[in-house]
């Protein structure tokens, strides 16, 4: 599951290689990075990436967007702490398509 480790805003953030995404998004595309810190593992940050993973297959959007996982950041008071290209964003799991739809899909 975890390939590589990637530094970010100072933190470590885990590659979620093994899903399916592109080295080519490392690099290129944008960063989406999904905590998966205690507290918003709680909050269902797994299935946030699940989705993600999903919609991102789907939307043959694999060689753009690039999945990550970061450690918790200090950002657990509300959803679970994601952010696009470094711009923090709340969610709920049931959330994800919509946030997918506006924020990823929608500025691609
Ligand atoms: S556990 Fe996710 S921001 Fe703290």
């Amino acid at each position: 599951m975890v390939a590589s480790l990637q530094g970010w805003y100072g933190r470590k953030a885990l590659a979620l290689s093994g899903y399916g995404e592109t080295k080519n998004a490392e690099e290129n595309g944008m960063r989406v990075t999904i905590c998966i810190g205690s507290a918003c593992h709680l909050k269902g940050s797994r299935q946030i990436i699940e989705k993600l993973q999903r919609l991102v297959a789907e939307n043959g959007l694999a060689d753009k967007v690039d999945l990550n996982g970061a450690f918790c950041s200090g950002n657990c008071d509300h959803g679970v702490c994601v952010t696009v290209d470094g711009e923090l964003y709340s969610l709920k799991p049931e959330d994800t398509e919509a946030f997918f739809e506006n924020e990823i899909k929608g500025r691609l």
